[in-house]
């Protein structure tokens, strides 16, 4: 694939079985609209010169039509079209139908986050794959549609509210990527992004086996602090005293908090655990309830690590206004 090969230049390297297909395409379409471009130019800056308005000029009657002409600009860019066209329908159904050996993630979405659930029930926001197989992604959104796009990759997709969409690629090269979400979804969706981790042959299966079994290697402090990243609180948290798109949860354990209906609230175990399963429950002043609900996505030992991660970050457990 010699045009793949120099396409390192324009795009990120292309690291996947799928990505040179795509670019070769791509470098087709720029070579016809580079030719195109110039005869069209030039035809044009010929034009104006030899016909630009002199006084010995005759005013001629306009031609009538030019058979020949007419049926070679209309032919010619017509199979070029066809061409684009089919390239580009037999490189989307190859990207649509995964191999049957293909390695399954489930992929959700929702303001403003990426969740990958793994064969044996670990969820992460980061979507790590093994090398050198293909891994085919099943994905849907909690609430609008978001799009995962992958550049070194080539692979784009949306995921949709109320039904699944599948992708599939097959990574070459180890490392970290950037995925992104590409489809506008609201006042975060520059921040939505998730971290696409290669392992190198052999790696993948021993870190499924390590991250699956966090909670029962760590304190619920630690394993909280990592749920907080890694089940996308982080997105609309912070833990340093901003506001973001929800409360801070630094120093807020214990605390008296005004609701957006003007009663009070402790912030305490119980409130922490109605927040996460029914985020509508009880709204923040200043704050818009725009919270996804984690019913059915946090077991309650991963909910414990949670309340004692933020009740970790309170100083003080006393009542502050
Ligand atoms: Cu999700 Cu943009």
């Amino acid at each position: 694939m010699p045009l793949a090969a120099s396409s390192g230049s324009l795009f990120p390297k292309p690291t996947s079985t799928t990505a040179g297909d795509v670019d070769e395409l791509f470098y087709f379409i720029l070579a016809i609209s580079v030719v195109f471009f110039a005869i069209i130019v030039g035809a044009m800056f010929v034009f104006i010169v030899k016909y630009r308005q002199r006084d010995d000029l005759e005013i001629q009657p306009s031609p009538d039509h030019n058979n020949v002409l007419e049926i070679v600009w209309t032919v010619i860019p017509g199979l070029l079209v066809g061409v684009i066209f089919f390239w580009g329908f037999i490189s989307y159904l190859d990207m649509r139908q995964a191999p049957d050996n293909s390695y399954e993630i489930q992929v959700t979405a929702k303001k403003w986050s990426w969740s990958f659930t793994y064969p044996n029930g670990h969820v992460d926001n980061k979507l790590h794959v093994p090398i050198d197989r293909p891994v085919k992604l099943v994905m849907s959104s909690d609430d609008v549609i978001h799009s995962l796009y992958i550049p070194a990759f080539r692979l784009k997709m949306d995921l949709i509210p109320g039904r699944y969409s599948t992708t599939w690629f097959e990574a070459h090269t180890a490392g970290d990527y950037t995925l992104f979400c590409a489809e506008y979804c609201g006042t975060q969706h520059s921040t939505m992004l998730a971290k696409v981790v290669v392992h190198p042959s052999g790696e993948f299966d021993t870190w499924l086996d390590n991250a699956a079994n966090l909670l029962k290697t760590m304190t619920p402090v630690e394993a909280g602090e990592i749920l907080y990243t890694r089940r996308g609180c982080v997105q609309c948290h912070s833990i340093d005293g901003a506001a973001k798109v929800g409360p801070t949860f630094l120093n807020v354990f214990g605390t008296q908090q005004p609701l957006t209906d003007g009663s009070m609230v402790e912030v305490d175990e119980n409130y922490i655990r109605e927040s996460i399963l029914e985020p509508q429950a009880k709204i923040r002043a200043g704050y818009k309830p725009v919270m996804p609900t984690y019913q059915g996505q946090l077991k309650d030992e991963e909910i414990a690590a949670l309340i004692a991660y933020i009740k970790s970050l309170s100083t003080t457990n006393e009542a502050t206004p």
